[in-house]
């Protein structure tokens, strides 16, 4: 793997697998440490095509070498409004299809903002109350939305910004359109942690990986710091790591 500065950050670029091998050798570091402190790993993870090979990989490292995620709490960046758990779209069943249920994390340790709910405040609340009570996120991963979201904060969203219902911009929908059958079966709104929120973690890792990704990595890593990009927001973090392949990296 290389460093590469990109303004004011330095990345590492590398091959698939490399990145996933890293990112997954510090996940492991850290839930093997909170294990021999007798104390649970709180982890924030993302859905995305970005992390499914980091998934596998987490998976492999279970079956063959008896990685526990016995003591891993897992709290996901967001979730589509309207769509029950069992929904394959629903971020629920993708986690539980691509990570949690083939791994050994209890489920009462697995938690995913709603997506049903009678009063989005008062949920999105109870979803920030819960995340306090953990003692806080050790570790969020994230992927990187085309105009530069991180979760569904979407352009616009402020540094301040707490968990919260949101409207799914239209670049976002056109997105997972090909998922869900058309544009018009797209969730119009989802429950996103907000940018304070991800910004309160102790470590926080962004994988990004493809041409498409190029440009957007470039605004957020060496841009102008606001809410146009809100992944910019990282910038201003004690401990953030970019993690990208050599197309998502070249300027
Ligand atoms: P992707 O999505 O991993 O499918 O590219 C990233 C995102 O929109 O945050």
């Amino acid at each position: 793997m290389q460093k590469l500065q990109i303004g004011s950050q330095i990345a590492q670029v590398g091959g698939q697998d490399e990145l996933c091998h890293a990112v997954a050798d510090e996940l492991e570091a850290l839930i093997k440490s909170r294990a021999a402190e007798g104390k649970m790993a709180v982890l924030g993870l993302a859905t995305g095509g970005t992390p499914l090979p980091l998934y596998a990989e987490l998976i492999r490292r279970h079956r063959e070498q008896g990685l526990s995620f016995a003591n891993v709490m897992s709290f996901n960046l967001d979730e589509y409004e309207g769509l029950g758990r069992d929904h394959e779209r629903s971020y629920w069943a993708e986690m539980w299809a691509n990570l949690f249920n083939q791994v050994d994390i209890d489920p009462a340790n697995v938690a995913v903002p709603p997506s049903i709910f009678d009063h989005a405040e008062d949920a999105a609340a109870k979803y920030e109350r819960a995340i306090q009570e953990a003692g806080g996120i050790d570790w969020q991963l994230l992927g990187i939305g085309g105009e530069g979201h991180i979760g569904f904060n979407e352009k616009g969203s402020a540094v301040t910004s707490r968990t919260r219902r949101i409207a799914l911009a239209e670049q976002t929908i056109r997105d997972a359109a090909p998922g869900f059958g058309g544009e018009k079966q797209v969730p119009t709104h989802a429950m996103t942690m907000g940018v304070g929120t991800i910004l309160e973690a102790g470590r926080i890792v962004l994988m990004a990986r493809g041409s498409s990704k190029r440009d957007i990595v470039k605004q957020a890593m060496s841009g102008e710091v606001g809410p146009e990009v809100p992944a910019s927001f990282l910038q201003n973090h004690r401990n953030v790591g970019w993690f990208l392949d050599s197309d998502a990296a070249r300027s």
